[in-house]
């Protein structure tokens, strides 16, 4: 029985379209900034997003983590939301790569408003760690792939900007706030001095994330992923995957925000699951089992069942739609899943 993976957008294997496009590109050493390929997608990205210059990385993790060492000293503080990626899932880099404690503020799932950020930011006193910068998730993955209004986004940018702080986004999914909502990903980055962008979620490549930004910041960029071990040779092979997807790929993403709406609405038929459809915004799925099981056991019960899904706390699980996932695979996930939820 194949079973159908629903675990994350990260699981898609290159299209046949996508690897021959990998399989054709015109290489050089990245490290001497010699891969046009690469140097194609940066200029790309860099544009699409309407900022200077662009950075290609191995992972949306070290793609965040070199912003945080490029606007922050150790002893710093960054402000960001309780659930964000940056402070929850990246093996507490910020402590340990950058000295930076991360000052945790619960949004409205996942979003923070303006005055919350400007509440947190402390006043300077010897004792305290020294404010230096602010990030934002779009979309919210753990608070199930909610889209930051934009207008929300522009005051908190105009806080940071007030009180001399950087401002970053971890815009991993930054491709699906633009499916769903129409607005541009310009548009969305203006405010920000840095942003995050990932190619290996919905976009579907094997690896690789983009960080874009002022000149002078992607030339630190450049330094610090050397440093990091992020210095990549002939990886033209890997940016000819995301120059692929960018343009045959984006155009798709929201088939996978029909996919999981129509998922969600099975879901939330059983008793035993807690989830409002309306709530789901793009391609991720939470909810909460409400009948006394844990969520381990549920997905292992799914899992044997033919349905893969992933655990987010003791009763929470998340669902993903993804490129490599069909409407049918969708109705077949919901029948697999009444042996277990039902
Ligand atoms: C919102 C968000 N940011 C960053 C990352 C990190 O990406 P990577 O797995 O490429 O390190 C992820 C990964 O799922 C993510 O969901």
């Amino acid at each position: 029985m194949k079973s159908i993976d629903l675990r994350s957008d990260t699981v898609t294997k290159p299209s046949k379209g996508m690897l021959a496009a990998m399989s054709a590109a015109e290489v050089g050493d990245d490290v001497f900034g010699e891969d046009p390929t690469v140097n194609r997608l940066q200029n790309e990205v860099a544009d699409l997003l309407g900022k200077e210059s662009a950075v290609f990385v191995p992972s949306g993790t070290m793609s965040n983590q070199i912003a945080v060492r490029i606007h922050t000293s150790p002893g710093e503080e960054a402000i960001a939301e309780s659930g964000c990626h940056i402070r929850n899932y990246e093996s507490g880099a910020a402590a340990a790569l950058s000295g930076v404690s991360i000052c945790s503020v619960d949004g409205k799932r996942g979003i923070l408003a303006a005055e919350q950020v400007a509440s947190h930011i402390r006043k300077g006193y010897e004792w305290e760690p020294r404010p230096r910068l602010v990030c934002l998730e779009n979309t919210h993955n753990k608070a199930g792939g909610t889209v930051y209004p934009l207008e929300t986004i522009q005051e908190i940018g105009h806080v940071a900007r007030e009180n001399h702080l950087a401002f970053h986004l971890d815009g991993a999914r930054l491709w699906n706030a633009t499916a769903a909502t129409g607005i541009s990903e310009k548009d969305y980055a203006a405010p920000f001095d840095t942003i995050s962008v990932c190619l290996s979620k919905g976009l579907g490549t094997p690896i690789g994330s983009v960080l874009v930004g002022s000149s002078d910041h992607m030339l630190q960029a450049r330094r610090i992923r050397k440093m990091l071990g992020g210095g990549m040779r002939q990886v033209g092979i890997l940016a000819a995957a995301g120059l692929y997807a960018l343009e045959h790929h984006r155009g798709e993403l929201a088939q996978d925000h029909e996919k999981a709406s129509v998922l969600a609405s099975g879901l939330a038929a059983f008793s035993c699951v807690t989830l409002d459809p309306d709530d789901v915004e793009t391609n991720i799925i939470m909810f909460d089992i409400n009948d006394g099981r844990d969520a381990l056991t549920i997905i292992s019960e799914l899992s044997n069942a033919g349905v893969r899904m992933v655990a987010f706390g003791p009763k929470t699980i998340r669902v993903t739609t993804h490129r490599d996932i069909s409407s049918e695979d969708i109705d077949l996930a919901l029948e697999r899943a009444f042996t277990v939820l039902n």
